[in-house]
């Protein structure tokens, strides 16, 4: 589909004029806005796969925004029979320690849905599989492969991607693994969705994301509360990978995220306020985890004078970082 149709599409979805009927996808708990389910559905269903094409999705929890590219691929003019790989690969462990920070949000979220019988627990680990082929029982192999792995596992089978929703990694480190392993088998023109970038906690994937929009390797076409949505410009080789890591380990992170801060204040984004709020408090947070405390404050300053924390939102978010010592890897060590 052309960028401006689906824009135009996707507006009118955000807008409400044209809601899709996605069966099923209201049952399922989910971490993801309806505005970024709307985007998943409608960039899901702009692509025909051929029958060796997929997309991939690496972070699906109990398979909301796995049902959105899944309502999407049906809706699209994807060959869905007699494929050689599922049009939807999804990665994830499906778990997380049972004393752990993310333990206490599946047990919310399964009973929410009323699904808390499927969870399970065995040697410190709260297993959620169950709840994820629950939701998903009704597609077949055709439509969807379940990967159950750990990061370090997550491998590829050199299929051609067309798109890959990023719902997992939280750090540069666990981004450029999956780039290493997935992104030269993205096709030229495909489109990467990145959920969380507009995030406090994400300053190392605002960075890394950002030096390819600068190179103009990727393209931001959407964004949609926490989520952007870029489309490549040509296929991605290990070179850009190589120098991805070149530039990360020599530019300084902070001067990068003020880069990416400029230039979506030029851009069409989300709930602005809030959303490029949070690239400064992931600015200002990796500026403290790194001892830049002078730097840190001067973007604090900043918030306050432009009044910014006077949103509810971007307040909590900033409680936050101040409640986690402004460093979460640590804490989220313990679930992978
Ligand atoms: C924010 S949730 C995904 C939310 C989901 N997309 C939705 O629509 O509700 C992130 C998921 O990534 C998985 N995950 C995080 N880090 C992981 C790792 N290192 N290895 C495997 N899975 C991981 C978690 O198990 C969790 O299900």
């Amino acid at each position: 589909m052309p960028r401006k149709s689906l824009l135009k599409s996707i507006k009118k979805y955000i807008s409400g004029a044209d809601t899709p009927k996605l069966a099923g996808l209201n049952a399922i708990p989910g971490m993801i806005e309806p505005i970024e389910q709307k985007l998943l559905f409608e960039l899901a269903k702009s692509i025909t796969l051929k029958k060796d094409e997929k997309i991939v999705e690496f972070g699906s929890f109990f398979g909301k925004s796995s049902r959105c590219i899944i309502d999407g691929i049906i809706q699209s003019n994807s060959e869905l029979n007699g494929r050689s790989v599922s049009a939807l690969a999804v990665f994830d462990s499906f778990s997380c320690a049972v004393d752990g920070p993310f333990a206490p949000h599946a047990k919310e979220f399964a009973d929410k849905g009323g699904v808390t019988h499927l969870l399970s627990e065995s040697d410190g680990i709260l297993s959620f599989v169950e709840i994820f082929k629950h939701y998903s029982k009704d597609v077949d192999k055709n439509t969807l492969s379940i990967n159950q792995c750990e990061l370090m596992d997550m491998i590829h089978d050199h299929s051609t991607i067309r798109l890959i929703h990023f719902d997992l990694p939280k750090w540069y480190e666990e981004y450029r693994t999956l780039l290493n392993r997935f992104a030269p088998k993205l096709a030229n023109g495909s489109y990467i969705v990145y959920q969380d970038f507009f995030y406090h906690w994400s300053a190392t994937l605002i960075a890394a994301v950002y030096i390819w929009i600068e190179s103009g390797l990727i393209t931001p076409i959407s964004t949609a509360a926490s989520t952007l949505a870029v489309k490549t410009n040509r296929a991605i080789t290990d070179a850009d990978i190589a120098e991805l890591d070149l530039v990360m380990t020599q530019r300084n992170e902070e001067d990068i995220i003020d880069s990416a801060i400029h230039y979506f204040e030029q851009f069409e984004v989300d709930r602005k306020e809030i959303f490029v709020g949070r690239l400064h408090l992931a600015n200002m947070q990796h500026c403290f985890e790194k001892r830049n405390y002078k730097k840190s404050a001067e973007i604090m300053a900043g918030l306050i004078s432009s009044n910014a924390l006077s949103s509810s939102i971007l307040a909590n978010d900033f409680k936050e970082l101040i409640y986690y010592g402004f460093s979460m890897r640590t804490l989220y060590q313990l679930d992978h």
